[in-house]
């Protein structure tokens, strides 16, 4: 069973093919670093611009990688949200036009389920299914899971303010550094210390398992303006911004985990591909006895390959959409649990 898969929620044009259980078959995707890099993040209208322009190239080039026809696909999966509405409907309409020219039925696939997807791709660790708990971290969202089924997903915890991606994106407009953020900062805090400068961690003490990302962001502006420039070296500031960060996920990640009962985690949203957080996540889980899955790092920013298979696991179940299918800004991923019942 295989699925051509589209993903144009944010500023990445990509398509798939996949097939169950997880193999990649193709996986193109052509990023927008150029079209927003001067702005600092991603400009929703240019974004639009942009998958437009390049879906269609994308979605052959998928296709002709994989080496197949749509006669050797079974479905066409789609984001249909949450994103910026522009992109989410210039993939649905592709997605649209290609399953009803080829008679293929289609799915959406929601965002999120697409990144829990991505530790099952060409895995590794095919022995690691659900139940888990879900750190799902990304530029528009920071959530907990308690994901109990395909499709059944538990909010744990999520931000209050900024999502940790947007902490790394606007850290680094803050330090002078490129977009997106989070590789930029990641890159100049390799040979720094970490512990040089303390950042605060916001609701680390308190029992709930939110998150709060803002006040680190003010902190770190503050601490720019009194510490000019040579005053302590920029990648020592980078590597204690960092720090904060992953000792935050890390603290909360593994008190979701006790908190019901549960000793595994997947951790999945292009955040995820972050090293130190890999790696100090990796070591403290070890200690308290849980297991801890990511999934390729190439893997863990938006992609083609991961929407396909959520999508061919809901086609797996039954879930078809028509042509009526609309695509949305916002849905929260709590709102799947409703609907996979329902289709079941
Ligand atoms: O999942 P994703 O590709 O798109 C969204 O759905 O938002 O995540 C993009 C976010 C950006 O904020 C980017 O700065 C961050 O992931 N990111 C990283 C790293 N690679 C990407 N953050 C920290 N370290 C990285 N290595
Ligand atoms: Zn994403």
């Amino acid at each position: 069973m295989r699925a051509l898969g589209i993903e144009s929620s944010c500023d990445e044009t990509a398509a798939a093919v996949v097939e169950l259980p997880g193999r990649i078959l193709s996986n193109v995707v052509h990023g927008q670093v150029e079209v927003h890099a001067r702005y600092g993040g991603v400009v929703p209208e240019l974004a639009s611009r942009a998958h437009a322009r390049h879906i269609q190239p994308v979605i052959e080039a998928a296709l002709a990688q994989a080496g197949m026809t749509p006669r050797d696909l079974d479905c066409v999966a789609v984001t249909i949200g949450p994103g910026l509405i522009g992109g989410l409907l210039t993939g649905l309409a592709a997605a649209k036009g290609f399953a009803l020219g080829a008679g293929l039925p289609l799915v959406g696939v929601h965002h999120m389920e697409g990144h829990l997807m991505s530790p099952f791709l060409d895995s590794g660790q095919p022995a690691f299914d659900f139940p888990f708990v879900a750190l799902l971290v990304s530029g528009g969202h920071t959530l907990l899971l308690h994901a109990r089924a395909f499709g059944e997903y538990l909010c744990l915890g999520q931000t209050r303010d900024d999502a940790v991606g947007e902490a790394f994106d606007k850290g680094a407009r803050l330090l002078g550094l490129g977009y997106p953020g989070g590789p930029a900062i990641a890159r100049l805090a390799e040979g720094g210390d970490p512990q040089a400068v303390h950042f605060p961690r916001a609701l680390p003490e308190k029992k709930d398992l939110d998150f709060s990302f803002s006040g680190l962001k003010t902190a770190l502006r503050t601490f720019l303006a009194r510490n000019p420039e040579g005053a302590i070296p920029r990648r020592d500031v980078a590597a204690s911004y960092q720090e904060a960060i992953v000792d935050v996920l890390t603290i909360k990640s593994l008190a979701a985990c006790r908190a019901i009962g549960q000793r595994r985690l997947v951790v999945a949203g292009g955040v995820g591909a972050n090293r130190r957080l890999r790696e100090v996540l990796r070591e403290r889980a070890a200690a308290a006895g849980i297991e801890v899955c990511f999934p390729a790092v190439a893997l863990c920013t938006d992609n083609g390959a991961m929407i396909a298979l959520a999508g061919l696991r809901r086609w797996r179940a039954g879930e078809r959409d028509g042509a009526q299918r609309n695509a949305m800004a916002r849905w929260p991923v709590e709102r799947l649990l409703g609907e996979t019942q329902r289709n079941a």
